[in-house]
C-alpha cells in the first residue's frame, strides 16, 4: 500500500467521523428561489435540483417511474394521501451519500405536481416524508438543524452558487459572533419569530404587531399594510422620491442614497431585544442605472411579516425543527 492509498483512506475515516455537518452549495433559480442540486440514484448520474421547502412539508420529486427506475431508485409503495409514489434511493448531498425517500406525483393532480422539493419544515404526519428527520433518523447528521448563510447576492448570476445550506451543526468559520435564540409563537406549520411591537426605519419607530416567517422562495419581503403606507410617509417626509406602481404593489426609487437601515426587534428566548439588521442594499435591488426596486412590499394581514431570503445577508440563521424555533448569529466579512 503506498502513502497517497493511506492517505486518502485516512481522509475517508475522517469524513466519516465528522459527519455531524453536511454543507451543500445554494443556488438561485429564474424563479430567484433557492435550490441545491443532489445526484440521485445508484450510478449517481441523475441530477435533481431541489427547492427547500421550510413552510410546508414537500419532499417531492418530479420524475416518471421509467425515469426513476433508469436512475437506479428502488420504489418502495404508494402514498394514496399525495396521489404519489414513494422511491428510496441514493443521494449525494453535498460530499454526502445516503439513503433517503421522496415522493413522486403520480400525475399532475397529485399535490406534489410542480417541482422537486425536500422538506425541512414541521412534518405534521407520517405520510410526510421529511429529508431532515431522515437525515437525522439514519444518523448522517447530530442535530436536527439546519443553518443558512448567504453570500452578497446584489450582482448574483443565475445558477451561480450564493450561499450554503448546512444540515446538523453549523459551520463555526461562517460566524462572528454567538448564536441567539429566538423566540416563537406557537405554530404548527412553519418556523416563525416573536417580532416586538415595532420596527425601526433610521431613527423612527414604526408601530407593528407581527409575527416573522421566513421565505427561501422569495427575495421580497411583505410587511403588513399598515406599516408599508407608514414608511411610504417617512420617504415623503424625507424627500425620497418613490414611484408606486399599486397594480403590482411595486415600488421604486431613483437612488439609494439617502435610504436608511430598517431595524426588526426580535424577542430572544431570554426575553432580551435582538436587532435584525437590513441595509438599504439588502432590500433594495438595482434595476438600471437611476432605477431601484424596494424588495418590499405590502401585504394584506396586519399580523404577519414576511422576510424574504435577501434580508439574511448579513446573518448565519439556524432552523431547529425540534424546538420548532430559530437562533440567528452575526455574519462574518460577507463575501461577495
Ligand atoms: C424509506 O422507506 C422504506 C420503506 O418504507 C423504509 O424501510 C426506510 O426506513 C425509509 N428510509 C428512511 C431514510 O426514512
Ligand atoms: C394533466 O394530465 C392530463 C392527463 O394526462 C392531461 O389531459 C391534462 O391536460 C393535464 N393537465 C395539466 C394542467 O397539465
Ligand atoms: C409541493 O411543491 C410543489 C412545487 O413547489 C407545489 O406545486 C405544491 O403545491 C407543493 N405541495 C404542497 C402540498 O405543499
Ligand atoms: C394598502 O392600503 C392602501 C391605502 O389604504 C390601499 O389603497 C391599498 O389597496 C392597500 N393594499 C393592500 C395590499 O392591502
Amino acid at each position: 500500500m503506498n502513502t497517497t492509498k493511506i492517505l486518502l483512506i485516512t481522509i475517508a475515516l475522517l469524513n466519516c467521523a465528522l459527519s455531524e455537518r453536511i454543507s451543500v452549495p445554494l443556488k438561485l433559480n429564474s424563479n430567484q428561489q433557492l435550490y441545491l442540486t443532489a445526484n440521485v440514484g445508484n450510478s449517481g448520474q441523475c441530477q435533481v435540483d431541489f427547492l427547500l421547502s421550510i413552510n410546508t412539508c414537500n419532499s417531492s420529486i418530479q420524475k416518471s417511474a421509467k425515469q426513476l427506475e433508469q436512475c437506479g431508485v428502488e420504489f418502495v409503495g404508494l402514498n394514496p394521501y399525495f396521489k404519489g409514489l414513494n422511491y428510496q434511493s441514493q443521494i449525494q448531498l453535498g460530499n454526502s451519500l445516503q439513503k433517503l425517500n421522496l415522493t413522486a406525483p403520480n400525475g399532475n393532480k397529485s399535490q406534489f405536481y410542480g417541482e422537486s422539493v425536500l422538506c425541512l419544515g414541521f412534518q405534521r404526519f407520517d405520510f410526510e416524508l421529511n429529508t431532515l428527520l431522515q437525515l437525522y433518523q439514519t444518523q448522517q447528521i447530530s442535530d436536527q438543524k439546519f443553518f443558512i448563510s448567504l453570500n452578497n447576492i446584489a450582482n448574483s448570476q443565475e445558477v451561480q452558487v450564493i450561499g450554503q445550506i448546512d444540515f446538523g451543526v453549523p459551520d463555526a468559520s461562517v460566524t462572528s459572533s454567538k448564536f441567539v435564540n429566538i423566540k416563537n409563537v406557537f405554530n404548527i406549520i412553519s418556523y416563525d419569530a416573536l417580532s416586538k411591537d415595532y420596527f425601526i426605519y433610521g431613527g423612527v419607530k414604526v408601530p407593528t404587531q407581527t409575527t416573522l416567517y421566513f421565505n427561501l422562495d422569495s427575495p421580497f419581503s411583505g410587511i403588513p399594510n399598515s406599516t408599508f403606507q407608514k414608511l411610504l410617509g417617512i420617504f415623503m417626509q424625507q424627500g425620497i422620491n418613490y414611484e408606486l406602481d399599486s397594480e403590482v404593489n411595486t415600488l421604486y426609487i431613483k437612488s439609494i442614497e439617502k435610504l436608511q437601515d430598517i431595524q426588526i426587534q426580535l424577542v430572544q428566548s431570554d426575553n432580551n431585544v435582538f436587532s435584525l439588521t437590513l441595509k438599504p442594499t439588502e432590500y433594495t435591488r438595482k434595476i438600471a442605472d437611476d432605477r431601484f426596486q424596494l424588495l418590499i412590499y405590502p401585504v394584506f394581514s396586519e399580523k404577519s411579516f414576511y422576510l424574504g431570503y435577501t434580508a439574511l445577508q448579513s446573518y448565519y440563521i439556524g432552523f431547529d425543527l425540534k424546538t420548532q424555533s430559530v437562533s440567528i448569529a452575526q455574519r462574518n466579512n460577507n463575501q461577495a
